[in-house]
């Protein structure tokens, strides 16, 4: 999670649909006086537009490190008093006052990406006055059918075609039951119908990060089907949106492409039907695609009947093992470790003391006392308060190399 770099903040830059359309939506809706809060602010592109238009004041928050960086970058515009930045997740931030402006960034190849929709929930119910904007408004998700033979190729042929004389059948599974951004340079051309709204996220009274839909075509021409092509559109505000949709200028995000558990040969006039579901079970995205093809000139006799879940397109047979309801867990070494750091961390416990103290009890595992610090590092940064000390919030004032030392002995 978390895990963007600067090239994928600049890449996102970089894409004049999305970011042109951002800046036209944060124009509109930003007033002299409005407070707006970045939710999601990477190196600071909405934080510096929302100031440039006028913003009183915006609250920038992202737990990602990259936020020491926009700090800068908001001082070297001229805009650090006017930006508060926040190293942090939004749902664990509360603000000294009602945001009139919600934006935020945070898809992914699809909407549902991470923690994006509950998050965004949360916003909206604890941190956005009332009558506030939410940029974006809206989500439309879309799907068609199509041919899309080089991203099939690429994933699920390999294990298909009996590749050395072996028997692939579990490896077809997981690659069958996936969904991955589309590789082909999808057109409306390779389209068997047109596309079909599957569901809208209204991010304004959006309650649930479940995402269901069902969709039906007739077979415009004949053809081999691979799977079906899944992307959105945005609506940033009244009047302002752009499209992922294939054929439309290119995006950073692409589509997505559900490929079927085989290649089907189409003919005009068949009927397409498929159910599409994407539920959020913890920090799992779990979809759900089941589609059949049916020959009306038939008796509508089944030509496919494929039911998918990327549940089936885990190696996770142990993993969901464990999810059982009537399963004993019981810490692995690993989490031995951390259950160890983090009882030291305890507000008793210099940092020096609990690399030392977990060097000496897991010496089994750690070499030195640097790689205790890297574990020590991480649940440092993800769980602990800020320093409590003048300056504390400004993490350019810690020493940033302690972590690396070989502590005495
Ligand atoms: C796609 S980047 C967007 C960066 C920048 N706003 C842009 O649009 O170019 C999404 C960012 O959201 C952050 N993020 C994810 N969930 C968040 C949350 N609940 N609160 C704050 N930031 C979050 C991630 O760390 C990541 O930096």
């Amino acid at each position: 999670m978390f895990g963007y770099d600067i090239y994928a903040f600049g890449r996102m830059i970089r894409d004049s649909v999305r970011t042109d359309a951002y800046a036209e939506a944060l124009r509109r809706s930003v007033r002299t006086n409005s407070v707006v809060l970045d939710m999601g602010t990477g190196v600071g592109i909405w934080a510096l537009l929302a100031c440039q238009f006028g913003a009183r004041k915006v609250y920038a928050v992202d737990p990602n490190d990259a936020i020491q960086i926009a700090r800068e970058i908001a001082a070297a515009n001229g805009y650090a008093d006017r930006i508060e930045f926040v190293q942090e997740l939004t749902t664990r931030v509360t603000l000294p006052e009602p945001a009139d402006v919600i934006v935020t960034d945070m898809h992914g190849i699809v909407p549902m990406f991470e923690q994006s929709l509950p998050a965004i929930i949360d916003a909206r119910r604890r941190l956005l006055a009332p009558g506030g904007k939410m940029i974006p408004e809206k989500d439309t998700l879309w799907a068609a059918p199509v041919q899309a033979p080089e991203s099939y190729d690429n994933v699920v042929l390999p294990w298909a075609n009996d590749p050395y004389g072996f028997e692939w059948g579990p490896a077809l599974r997981i690659a069958a039951n996936d969904w991955f951004k589309i590789k082909d340079k999808i057109t409306p051309v390779e389209f068997f119908g047109e596309p079909k709204c599957w569901a809208t996220l209204d991010y304004r009274t959006l309650e649930s990060p479940n995402v269901a839909g069902e969709l039906s075509w007739t077979a415009t021409r004949d053809g081999i089907g691979h799977g079906l092509a899944v992307w959105f559109d945005t609506l940033l505000v009244d009047g302002v949106a752009f499209s992922n949709a294939p054929g439309c200028p290119e995006t950073i995000f692409g589509q997505a492409f559900f490929p079927w558990s085989e290649p089907v040969s189409i003919s005009k006039g068949d009927t397409i039907s498929a159910v599409l579901r994407c539920d959020l079970v913890g920090n799992y995205h779990l979809w759900r695609w089941q589609t059949t093809v049916s020959d009306p000139r038939q008796a509508g006799k089944l030509k496919a009947d494929f039911k998918q879940s990327t549940f089936f397109g885990m190696p996770l047979s142990s993993s969901l093992n464990k999810r059982a309801p009537d399963h004993v867990p019981r810490l692995n070494q690993d989490g031995e470790i951390r259950q160890f750091v983090l009882s030291l961390m305890n507000g008793g416990n210099s940092l020096e003391t609990i690399i030392t103290q977990t060097t000496i009890q897991f010496a089994n595992c750690f070499g030195s006392s640097s790689d205790a610090g890297s574990v020590v590092a991480e649940l440092l940064e993800k769980y602990t308060e800020p320093p409590d000390r003048p300056g504390g919030n400004d993490t350019s004032e810690r020493n940033p190399t302690f972590l690396s030392i070989d502590s005495p002995g």
